[in-house]
């Protein structure tokens, strides 16, 4: 079987813990978007793993573990991951596989995301200034591009990089008036880059398509969420690439009809970190309630993540664009001491219901939530692991997200560890 987890909200949604568990049934767990702007949690007793790069499956021993052409990989993040989880008694070498065609984020990718975001001011996009959008604008661009395979050649590479670095250095004197790009230092650190990460390049596409030939058990791990997809999220407050379930197939060279069981993860809340539209977003007590009890803190940034109700009009459309098979839903323990709860069930714009999520800027900032209000609950779920003995009000709280997403709830999270999981 070949599942794919994907978030169905605006990241951080807990696909790290859930990849985690799901890890365990399958043999090999791929990393098909985004880059060192994800931050995927995993708890394991006592240690806490936040990784950024390396698939969430990494701390089964045994599963085999693919970044494809798609990842916009930072070298020296995937190398302190890989140096990190060494020192921790892991061993990488014959189990890591890192695509030849990922595009690389170099230092001047992160140079270029945070001036461009410090001269946007109030307009800014609130990025994690990892380099994702310059790195895959370069991808788009195509001639100033460096891939994970260009270390190969390293005369060929540098005399790349003296391109790149020509051409980036009048970008950034003209529009940011900052120092030039040094492409020695560039080219000096992907020397060893080189000698470090090239042992794990292969062409991934095909190794995957070997391993469903042989009848493995493949796991494809989303990062970020729906609500972020280039194309189908809150544009332009969103990443460079397709986070939705949609840029699966194209992020790995393995067709979704492959993949058996899409699964979308969703907090029983909502968050967001950065700008852009956030319909249920609760800049009050509450929000303040759930971002200390949740501790909604950034894995990557450290930033306060803004927290609201949960939007059952946006899951709706992030699990129907997804086709997602079923709902993890995480975080339940969180919602436990607030009297009322609330579920946002419909959008209206004017006098009239918006009938399908609104993925554009303006229709969105028009939006006027309706909200179902239900009772909460004081009960401490967290050592429950029986949908049934659940309090009641929990129990219906997540018959109504069932309800309103129009799909099945199989997995509900009490808490960040493995075992605080509830499979129905
Ligand atoms: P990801 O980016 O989707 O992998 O999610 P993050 O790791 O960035 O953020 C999710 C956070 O919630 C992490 O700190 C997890 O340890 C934690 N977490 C995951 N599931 C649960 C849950 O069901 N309850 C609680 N309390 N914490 C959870
Ligand atoms: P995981 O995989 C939450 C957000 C940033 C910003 C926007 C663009 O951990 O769920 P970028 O650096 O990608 O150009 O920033 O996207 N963002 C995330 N938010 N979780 C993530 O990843 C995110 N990756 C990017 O905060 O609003
Ligand atoms: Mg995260």
């Amino acid at each position: 079987m070949n599942h794919c987890v994907v978030g169905l909200q605006w990241g951080d949604e807990g696909k790290g813990k859930i990849v985690d568990i799901l890890a365990e049934q399958s043999d090999v767990v791929v990393r098909y978007s985004g880059g060192a702007n994800a931050g995927h949690t995993v708890i394991i007793g006592d240690d806490r793993f936040a990784l950024h790069l390396l698939p969430s499956g990494v701390l089964r021993p045994n599963v085999k573990c693919v970044i494809t052409n798609a990842v916009a990989l930072d070298p020296e993040v995937v190398t302190t991951e890989i140096q990190g989880l060494t020192a921790r008694g892991f061993t990488l070498t014959e189990r890591l596989f890192i695509s030849e065609n990922a595009h690389l984020v170099l230092d001047y990718h992160k140079t270029e995301d945070r001036l461009r975001e410090e001269s946007l001011g109030k307009n800014k996009i609130g990025t994690t200034i990892r380099g994702i959008g310059p790195c895959y604008a370069d991808k788009v661009q195509r001639s100033y591009a460096i891939r994970m395979g260009d270390l190969r050649d390293l005369q060929k590479l540098r005399t790349k990089l003296h391109a790149v670095a020509e051409y980036k250095s009048k970008l950034f004197q003209v529009l940011y008036n900052a120092e030039a790009v040094d492409a020695e230092a560039v080219f000096e650190k992907c020397k060893s880059h080189a000698e470090r990460l090239l042992p794990f390049a292969t062409d991934t596409t095909e190794m995957l398509h070997k391993y469903i030939a042989e009848g493995k058990s493949i796991l494809f791990e989303g990062a970020q969420g729906t609500l972020l997809d280039i194309d189908h999220g809150t544009f332009p407050f969103v990443t460079s690439s397709n986070s939705s379930a949609l840029g699966m197939p194209a992020g790995s060279g393995v067709p979704a009809k492959l993949v058996d069981k899409f699964i979308g993860v969703v907090k029983a809340y909502s968050t967001r970190v950065g700008a852009g539209p956030f319909p249920t977003e609760q800049d009050n007590e509450i929000g303040r309630y759930i971002r200390e009890k949740g501790n909604e803190y950034g894995t990557t940034t450290g930033r306060p993540r803004r927290c609201g109700w949960f939007d059952a009009v946006a899951v709706r459309y992030a699990a129907q664009i997804g086709a997602v098979d079923s709902i993890a839903l995480m975080h339940l323990d969180t919602l436990a001491g607030l009297q009322e709860l609330k579920i946002c069930m419909e959008y209206q714009i004017g006098q009239e219901q918006a009938a399908f999520f609104p993925a554009n800027l303006d229709k969105l900032s028009q939006v006027r939530c309706v909200y179902e209000t239900m009772p909460g609950w004081d009960d401490d779920i967290t050592g429950i692991d029986d949908f049934n003995d659940l309090p009641l009000k929990a129990q219906h709280f997540v018959c109504r997200v069932e309800e309103m997403t129009k799909k099945p709830v199989t997995i509900i999270g009490v808490g960040p560890r493995r075992s605080q999981t509830i499979f129905r």
